[in-house]
Formats: structure tokens, C-alpha cells, sequence
């Protein structure tokens, strides 16, 4: 084996995390889960939703069998719903394509809706010990640092990236679910972007950028674009009991989610007076392509409007149980204290 893997499976074994709860067992339908839960998603943020979704879809069958609703509403507050979509596709393509097994290869893993490259190696490394190799962002930091990789590493870089981090795997097919964490591991708590603790590193003895003093100038950075700012109202429109929710477009973004009235549809109705309206404190939400500044205007009825196609009247209690993406779902608790301040102290003892 080469010193680099060697050096990185050693770490791993000796100061990696070993007990999450994904670590724990072979099975492609938890490591599949859990690989699409941290794309782009910190450890923190994905474990309490990995145990409810697993606890409400034991087996890869459940879940297939479920609504897109029910998946939506498990995965809300995760973020990047397509995530959440492609998983329940994927669900449904393994159990009727392949009749309920997960394909045992890398390159079959692939084909899966929301299973790029690096997801299906991590997969087949974890479940099968299979010799693939990931490159996600935080692997990408990792080599282009320890080879002093210059280039943003996407197009002919990212390709180059991919022949190294092939180039450097295992002999041992034992050794790849150690090898794979410890490469995510080593990103993800030693090389970070911005302070790399190069002290505790087992790559630091032959890292160029280390060595050469580079570590802040690689990876090179992508021309930073400042995101473009967005601007939205949202009405919070509601009797005291219910209010009214907006069923969004399956795309885009948000998409299949419960969301609140936006903008014009709701100001040129005319549906509600100004009188009733309290505006709320504006919050900005930040997404990968532009920041969305939300103005959330709060609309207190006496009776709800006539309800129109692609809207519904929800109880706060059934919203707060539906798919909402996580803003809304503040807001939200926000307006039912506003409404009612007995909600707040209830909700604390
Ligand atoms: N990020 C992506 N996959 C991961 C894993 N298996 N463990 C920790 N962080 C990850």
C-alpha cells in the first residue's frame, strides 16, 4: 500500500470518528442514506434526521412505498430537497429494477437518481469495500494541498484530481471503509479551509503546500461571484386557527415543499385589509445561487379568504407536521407565539 493511504488509514484507526451511527453496520441502505444526508450538510446537522427517517423507514421497501410527502416532510429543514426527491426515485428504482437489492458496484451505484461519483464510491467503499475513489470538497482540499494542485479544481483539474485519488488508494479492500472516512475525516477536522491544523496532520511530513508555505493560497479559490440578492414578501395569512400555505412547484427551489403566499398574487387580491397586517422583522435566507431577502407580513382574519387551486388551509399544528422548508417553519413558530404568547410559555414547561 502506498505511505499516503497507509499513513491515512493508521490516522484513522487511531484519532477518526468511529462512532457515528451510519459506521455501524454494512448495509447499503443506511450508508446509501447517510451519504446523501451529508452531501453538502455538516455531521451535526444530519444526525437527528437520520434517526427519525430511519426510525419512520426501516428498510429500503418503506420508503420506496411512501409519499413524496411523507419523505419531504422527514427531510424538511435539511435543506437541498432534491436530495430528498431523488432519494425516494431511487428508492423506487431499486426495489423495481433490482428487486429491493442495492447494485453492488461503484459504477452501478452511479446510475441511482442523487448518486454522483464520490457518493457511489463512498457507498461500495463502506458497504462493500469496494476499491473506489471519492473526491468531494473536502478530498479535493486534501490532495490539492498535499501535491500542490494549482488550477480551481473543476474541469481538467477535477480530472487530474480524479486519476491521483485513484492512483492512491489500498491495495486491501479492508482497508477502504477506513481509508474513505479517514480522507473525509482529515477535511472535514485537520485540513480546513481556512486554519488547517497541520500540527496533527499524518500527511503534513510530505504536503507541499505545508511545506512551501501555501496552504491559504491552495486549493485556488474560485473567482468569488457575490451572490445576487433576491427579495420576497410573505404573507402569513390567518384566522388565529388556521393559515394559508402555498403547495410549491415540484422543481426548483423548494420544490414539492409547503411554503407561504408570495409577492403580488397575494397584494393584488385584495383578499385581506392593511389594517390587520403587522410587518415582522425582515431575515435573509442564503442559498447556493443567491441570497433571498424575506419581508413577512403577518395578516390577521377574522374569516379565512375562499381558499384558491394550489393553496390549502392548514391548523399550525398540521403545518408544523408537514414538508416546510426552514425558514417558513420559523417563521411560522414565530407567528403562532405573536398570536398567541400562552403557545411560548406552554411550549416550555
Ligand atoms: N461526509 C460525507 N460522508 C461522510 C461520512 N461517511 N462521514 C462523515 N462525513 C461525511
Amino acid at each position: 500500500m502506498s505511505d499516503f493511504s497507509r499513513r491515512v488509514v493508521h490516522w484513522q484507526r487511531q484519532h477518526g470518528r468511529h462512532d457515528l451511527p451510519w459506521q455501524q453496520t454494512r448495509d447499503p441502505y443506511p450508508v446509501w442514506l447517510s451519504e446523501i444526508m451529508l452531501q453538502q450538510t455538516q455531521v451535526s446537522a444530519v444526525l437527528p434526521y437520520f434517526q427519525r427517517f430511519l426510525a419512520r423507514f426501516p428498510c429500503l421497501e418503506t420508503l420506496a412505498a411512501a409519499t413524496r410527502e411523507e419523505v419531504l416532510a422527514l427531510w424538511s429543514g435539511l435543506g437541498y430537497y432534491a436530495r430528498a426527491r431523488n432519494l425516494h426515485a431511487a428508492a423506487r428504482l431499486v426495489v423495481a429494477e433490482y428487486g429491493g437489492r442495492f447494485p453492488g458496484t461503484a459504477a452501478a451505484l452511479a446510475k441511482l437518481p442523487g448518486v454522483g461519483r464520490s457518493t457511489a464510491a463512498a457507498i461500495a467503499a463502506f458497504a462493500f469495500g469496494e476499491r473506489a475513489a471519492i473526491l468531494d470538497g473536502n478530498v479535493k482540499r486534501v490532495l490539492c494541498r498535499h501535491f500542490a494542485v494549482e488550477g480551481i479544481p473543476v474541469g481538467a483539474v477535477e480530472k487530474a484530481l480524479w486519476t491521483r485519488a485513484e492512483s492512491l488508494l489500498p491495495a486491501a479492500s479492508a482497508d477502504m471503509a477506513a481509508y474513505t472516512q479517514g480522507l473525509m475525516d482529515l477535511g472535514a477536522t485537520l485540513c480546513l479551509r481556512h486554519v488547517p491544523d497541520c500540527a496533527a496532520c499524518p500527511l503534513a511530513a510530505t504536503c507541499r503546500a505545508r511545506r512551501e508555505g501555501r496552504t491559504a493560497s491552495l486549493p485556488t479559490p474560485r473567482v468569488s461571484a457575490t451572490k445576487p440578492e433576491r427579495h420576497a414578501v410573505f404573507w402569513l395569512v390567518t384566522d388565529g386557527e388556521r393559515l394559508l400555505l402555498q403547495q410549491r412547484p415540484s422543481r426548483g427551489i423548494w420544490g414539492g415543499l409547503l411554503s407561504l403566499p408570495e409577492d403580488e398574487d397575494w397584494r393584488g387580491g385584495a383578499i385581506f385589509f392593511t389594517r390587520a397586517m403587522t410587518a415582522l422583522p425582515q431575515r435573509v435566507h442564503v442559498f447556493t445561487h443567491f441570497r433571498l431577502t424575506i419581508s413577512p407580513r403577518l395578516v390577521r382574519l377574522v374569516r379565512l379568504p375562499e381558499i384558491p387551486a394550489g393553496y390549502l388551509a392548514l391548523t399550525f399544528a398540521q403545518a408544523r407536521a408537514a414538508a416546510l422548508p426552514a425558514p417558513v417553519a420559523r417563521l411560522l413558530a414565530e407567528a403562532e407565539i405573536l398570536l398567541n404568547p400562552d403557545f411560548a410559555l406552554a411550549a416550555q414547561v
